[in-house]
């Protein structure tokens, strides 16, 4: 991929920061703070069910240990979609040359997104849960897509990944209540995120630019359902058994819908943003948008 003299300096200047001043988990997350016992691990805003009647039926502590697990899920499908992103990003390294400045980007961007995985797979050990695994539809979704689908659409998959944990993240970090590891490790991957963002979006340009009516709606899609496919490993009807709440598949059908609502009032902007950028917005992919991200453009 050959890109301008603007976005060479700036993909030059990422790859020297990322170089000079790498976060590191081990240093940079309090992972030995103590904890009190009434810390908050994942903000109203992000629990499935905060806003519906149950919630506020809830115990103190339900209400926490919700979040707990909770928050055990997002992390565990921030660490898997990430290294569906590595497996991507490996793949396209192997098509490039090493003196090429994608491939020294690429090869930093993969670095950072390994240690987030560990660091990851960390806090879900700090918060001490067991999550569950992705279900088989995600995990076939994933295989094939890795396999089958060309760069581009590659590209613009890890982007609306890391969109959707971006605008999660942002509701952690600025969360004065949250558990200051959670804080700490949304905080990292914010700062690290924002540069991957960058440089997804630069490199999608080139075709996103060029695009015609139908591949420019077929890249909102994917951005779209990839934001979809996120959404959908948060809620788990198993967690709602597991801290004892009634008539957990009503509950769970009614959590799913609530998050939905909620997911897409926080997506809005950066997505609309985004499409919006390539002219992707059309009477057929903001009706994709409402169906699936509940939003309205
Ligand atoms: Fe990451
Ligand atoms: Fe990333």
């Amino acid at each position: 991929m050959r890109f301008n003299e603007k976005d060479t300096n700036i993909i030059k200047k990422m790859i020297k920061i990322s170089k000079e001043k790498p976060l590191l988990p081990e240093e940079f997350i309090p992972w030995d703070y103590k904890d009190i016992g009434d810390e908050v691990y994942l903000s109203d805003d992000l629990i499935s069910i905060a806003g519906l009647e149950e919630y506020d039926t809830l115990s103190k502590k339900q209400k926490q240990e919700l979040g707990r697990l909770e928050l055990g899920q997002v992390m565990y499908s921030y660490a898997w979609s990430e290294t569906m992103a590595c497996a991507f990003f490996n793949r396209r390294l192997l098509k490039i040359e090493v003196h090429n400045l994608e491939y020294k980007f690429l090869l930093r961007e993969t670095i950072e997104e390994y240690r987030h995985q560990s660091m990851f797979c960390d806090a879900v050990e700090r918060i001490d849960v067991t999550p569950f695994p992705p279900s088989k539809i995600h995990k076939w979704v994933a295989k094939l897509t890795i396999i089958f689908a060309p760069d581009s659409i590659m590209f613009l998959s890890v982007l609306g990944i890391e969109l959707a944990t971006d605008f999660y993240g942002n509701v952690l970090r600025r969360d004065k209540n949250i558990h200051p590891v959670i804080q700490k490790v949304s905080v990292l991957h914010h700062i690290e995120e924002e540069r991957h963002i960058l440089f997804a979006k630069k490199w999608l340009k080139k075709y996103t630019e060029r695009a015609g009516l139908i591949r420019r709606s077929i890249y909102a899609i994917i951005v779209i359902l990839n934001l979809y496919f996120m959404r959908t490993m948060y809620v788990r009807k198993e967690i709602f058994d597991k801290i004892g709440l009634k008539n957990t598949k009503t509950l769970y059908k009614r959590a799913k819908k609530n998050l939905a609502i909620k997911f897409g009032n926080l997506c809005l902007s950066e997505v609309n943003e985004y499409v919006d950028s390539f002219n992707g917005w059309n009477a057929f992919t903001k009706y994709i948008a409402k169906v699936f991200l509940k939003i309205n453009i």
